[in-house]
C-alpha cells in the first residue's frame, strides 16, 4: 500500500494553505551558463563553492580554508553545470508512456543500510519551508488555464445491482487485511507480485510506443486542458449526509521497531470483537508453538510466515474496527529501518497517526536514537506526509511500572521534537498504556499504578480527531498501492485510497501512466463489495478493458478528462533534515513520491532559502546542508506521475532517501517537462 504524504516543507498551521506562489524576483538570473573566471576566489575543497578570498571558510559548507587557500585560487573557465537545463514546457496533451514503472512496496527493501546521523533536530527544522518564497516557475504549465468545458457525465451509469465481487476474500469475515490477500490472489505471472520490492517494471512493460498504443480502441489521447477548478461533480459523487453514520478514519500506526505497534493493533481488534475469541485462541497457540509466545496478537496482524519467524513486521498490514464516531481503517506499519519505504507507503494514505513508544528503559532511548532510531523519521515523515493528528501511545508501561516520572520524561524529550516536527501541542494526545496488559485502551486503566492519569483511553483519544477533509468535489485521483492480477479469468484489479472524487461500477477512468481507459467493473471496500467508493476510502477497483500490464503501482487512476502529468524533470523546494548528509550537485537519491519510487540524480540547486523567511539567499549554491532548504531540479531515472503540490498535494509530494535514510522531504514546484 504504497504510497502515499503534505508538506513537506510547511509544516505549519496553514500547511494546506501555503502559499507557493513564487516570490523570488523574476528577474533574479538564473544562474549563468558561464562564466567567467573569478580571480581572489578560493574554491571550496568539498563542496567546490568559489568563495571570495576575504573568506576564512566555505560560505555554503564551513570548511575552513586554511591550507588550501594558495592552491585553491582557481583560473580556470567555470563551465556551466551539465545539468543545467532549460526550463522547458510540452505540449498539455499527455501521452502516456508504459514503461518505466515503479512497483511501490509492501514489501521489503532490505538492501537498506543505515547511514550515521548525527545530531538531534533543531526546534524549527521542519518549519523551515513554511515560508519559503521562491521564484514563479517560468515555465509552469499552462494546461490547467484552458477552457475546454468540462464533459459531465463521464461516468457512465451501470445499474448498481450488477455489482460483482471478484476479488477473493480470506474468508474472514472478522478481520480483513486487505493487502495481505493480495499474496494468495496474485497470479504468479503478475507483475505485481513482488510488489513490495519497487522494482522496475520496464522490461515487463515492453515500450509500448504511443503509436502502438494508439491502436488499442481504449486508448486515451486526453487533453491536459480543462482546470481542475472546472469540474462539477455529479450528484452521485457527493456523499448524502445519512449514507454513512460513521467517517472512515484511516490511522497509521508507526514507531520504533518492536514498541508494540502490531501487538496494540491485534490487542484493539480483539477488544473491539474484530477478532473472535477463537481466532485469538488460535494465534496464542500457534504462537506458543513456535516459542513466539508474547507475539500472539502481533501474529493477528503480521501473517506471513517471515514476519512471524522473524517478529517483526514487513509489510503494512490493513485491519477495520468501529470507534463512536469512526469506521477506523488500521495500517499496522514496519518499524524496522529496512522497511521505511513500506511505512511510508502505507502511512501515506493516512488521515491520523498513532505514533506508538516503548517505554522501557533503553527502549524510548533506542527510538529516539538519531542513527538507527525511527521514532525520529517515522515522526517526521508522517508530518511530511500532512498529518497533523497525532496519538502518541507511550506503551510498555507495565515494563516501567507505570511510572509517571517515565511518563513525563518521554514527553518532555519527544514533545521537543514533535514541535520541530510541526506538531502542534494542542494535536498531539499522550496516553500511557500496556498492549499486554490491556491498559488503558478502550476503556480506563484498572492497574492503581496507572491511576495517576486522569486522560482519555486510547480509544476516546482516536474519537478525539477532527474527521479529516476529503475531496469529493474534484475529479478522480487514487494513486495505485497494489495491483492483483488474475491473468487467468483475466482480471485485474488497482487498490489504493480515493485521494479525490469517486468511482462507481461502469465509471470509465483513466489509468496512467499507460493513459489507457479502462471501466470500472466492481469495487471491494474493506473486503466487501461497494457500489461507489468516494474520496478517503481504501478500495480495490477491479477494471475491464485494460491489458493487466497497463496497470501498475506507482500509478495514478484519474479522471479521464483531467489526466495528471508523467515527468521526470521537476523542481522541487526541499528541506534536508537534521543530520542528513548534504546534497550535492549530481547526488544520486532515492525520489519516493505517492507510491513510486525512482533513482533521481540532483540536476542543479538552484536557490538557497532562508530558513526563516523563506527568501532566497543564495543563487546557484553548491551544495544543500543538514536543516537548510533549497529550491533543486532532479531528473528522474523513469518518469513517474505527478503533479505539482500546488494543484495535488496528494502527487506532489516527495521524499529523498540514501542509504536507507531519508535525507530530506520537499515538494514539486515544477514540472519542468513532461514526458510526451
Ligand atoms: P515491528 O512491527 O517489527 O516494528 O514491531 P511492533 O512494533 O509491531 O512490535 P510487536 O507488536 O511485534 O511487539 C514486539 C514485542 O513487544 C513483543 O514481544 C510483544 O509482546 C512486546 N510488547 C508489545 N506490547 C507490550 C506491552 O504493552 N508490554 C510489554 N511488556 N511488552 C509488549
Ligand atoms: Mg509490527
Amino acid at each position: 500500500m504504497p504510497r502515499k504524504v503534505n508538506y513537506g516543507p510547511d509544516y505549519d498551521d496553514n500547511y494546506d494553505e501555503y502559499d507557493y506562489g513564487y516570490e523570488v524576483d523574476e528577474n533574479a538570473e538564473t544562474p549563468p551558463q558561464k562564466e567567467t573566471i573569478k580571480h581572489s576566489v578560493w574554491r571550496c575543497s568539498i563542496c567546490t563553492y568559489d568563495n571570495d578570498e576575504t573568506m576564512s571558510s566555505c560560505d555554503i559548507c564551513g570548511v575552513l580554508h586554511g591550507p588550501l587557500l594558495n592552491n585553491s585560487i582557481y583560473d580556470k573557465k567555470r563551465t556551466a553545470n551539465i545539468f543545467d537545463l532549460k526550463s522547458s514546457r510540452v505540449s498539455s496533451t499527455v501521452v502516456g508512456r508504459d514503461e518505466a514503472v515503479k512497483v511501490s512496496s509492501m514489501r521489503s527493501d532490505s538492501s537498506n543500510q543505515s547511514t550515521e546521523k548525527g545530531k538531534h533536530n533543531r526546534l524549527d527544522e521542519i518549519n523551515i519551508l513554511k515560508n519559503i518564497e521562491v521564484g514563479p516557475p517560468a515555465g509552469s504549465r499552462t494546461s490547467d488555464n484552458c477552457s475546454a468545458s468540462v464533459q459531465e457525465g463521464w461516468l457512465g451509469h451501470v445499474d448498481e445491482s450488477s455489482v460483482a465481487v471478484n476479488l477473493r476474500s480470506r474468508g474472514k469475515s472478522s478481520l480483513s487485511l486487505m493487502p495481505k490477500e493480495r499474496n494468495v490472489m496474485v497470479d504468479d505471472s503478475s507483475s505485481s507480485r513482488n510488489g513490495g520490492e519497487a522494482n522496475s517494471l520496464t522490461s515487463n512493460l515492453e515500450n509500448i510506443s504511443f503509436a502502438a498504443k494508439s491502436r488499442h480502441s481504449n486508448d486515451a489521447k486526453p487533453g491536459r486542458a480543462i482546470s481542475r477548478a472546472q469540474y462539477k461533480p455529479e450528484k452521485w459523487m457527493l456523499p448524502e449526509k445519512a449514507e454513512h453514520s460513521l467517517t472512515q478514519l484511516n490511522l497509521a500506526i508507526v514507531g520504533h521497531v518492536d514498541s508494540g505497534k502490531s501487538t496494540l493493533s491485534g490487542r484493539l481488534l480483539h477488544l473491539l470483537g474484530r477478532i473472535s475469541q477463537k481466532e485469538m485462541h488460535k494465534y496464542e497457540k500457534e504462537a506458543k508453538l513456535q516459542g513466539k509466545g508474547s507475539f500472539a496478537y502481533a501474529w493477528a496482524l503480521d501473517e506471513s510466515a517471515e514476519e512471524r519467524e522473524r517478529g517483526i513486521t514487513m509489510t503494512v498490514a490493513v485491519a477495520y474496527f468501529d470507534s463512536k464516531r469512526y469506521h477506523v481503517v488500521v495500517l499496522d506499519s514496519p518499524g524496522h529501518k529496512d522497511f521505511v519505504p513500506n511505512m511510508i507507503t502505507g502511512a501515506t494514505q493516512a488521515d491520523a497517526s498513532i505514533l506508538v513508544i516503548d517505554a522501557s528503559i533503553g527502549s524510548f532511548e533506542a527510538g529516539m536514537d538519531g542513527t538507527k532510531g525511527q521514532t525520529r523519521e517515522h515522526a517526521q515523515l508522517i508530518r511530511s506526509f500532512g498529518i497533523d493528528q497525532l496519538i502518541v501511545a507511550v506503551n510498555k508501561m507495565d515494563a516501567v511500572d507505570y511510572s509517571k516520572e517515565r511518563f513525563d520524561l518521554i514527553i518532555s524529550q519527544l514533545g521537543a521534537f514533535l514541535r520541530s516536527c510541526g506538531f502542534k501541542d494542542s494535536s498531539v494526545s499522550w496516553i500511557p498504556l500496556s498492549a499486554v496488559e490491556n491498559q488503558n485502551l478502550v476503556s480506563a486503566p484498572s492497574d492503581f499504578r496507572l491511576s495517576w492519569y486522569l486522560g482519555p483511553n486510547l480509544l476516546d483519544a482516536i474519537d478525539s480527531f477532527q474527521p479529516p477533509t476529503r475531496e469529493f468535489s474534484k475529479p478522480l485521483i487514487m494513486p495505485i498501492c497494489d495491483v492483483i492480477k488474475s491473468p487467468s479469468q483475466g482480471q485485474v484489479s488497482a487498490c489504493g485510497k480515493l485521494e479525490a472524487g469517486a468511482v462507481r461500477s461502469g465509471s470509465k477512468v483513466l489509468v496512467m501512466p499507460s493513459a489507457t481507459i479502462a471501466t470500472v467493473r466492481s469495487l471491494e471496500r474493506d473486503s466487501q463489495a461497494c457500489p461507489i467508493g468516494r474520496a478517503g476510502d481504501n478500495i480495490a477497483v477491479s477494471l475491464n478493458g485494460i491489458d493487466g500490464n497497463h496497470v501498475m503501482a506507482g500509478g495514478v487512476l484519474c479522471h479521464p478528462d483531467f489526466p495528471i502529468a508523467f515527468a521526470k524533470h521537476l523542481e522541487l523546494k526541499v528541506l534536508v533534515l537534521d543530520g542528513a548528509t548534504p546534497i550535492l550537485i549530481g547526488s544520486q537519491l532515492e525520489f519516493h513520491i505517492h507510491h513510486a519510487k525512482e533513482a533521481a540524480r540532483v540536476a542543479r540547486i538552484s536557490f538557497l532559502l532562508d530558513s526563516k523567511t523563506g527568501k532566497v539567499v543564495k543563487k546557484a549554491p553548491r551544495c544543500i546542508l543538514a536543516k537548510q532548504s533549497a529550491v533543486v531540479e532532479v531528473i528522474l531515472q523513469e518518469a513517474v506521475c505527478v503533479e505539482e503540490f500546488s494543484k495535488c498535494k496528494v502527487l506532489g509530494r516527495v521524499f529523498l532517501r540514501t542509504l536507507g535514510r531519508t535525507v530530506a522531504v520537499g515538494i514539486v514546484t515544477r514540472i519542468v517537462e513532461e514526458q510526451q
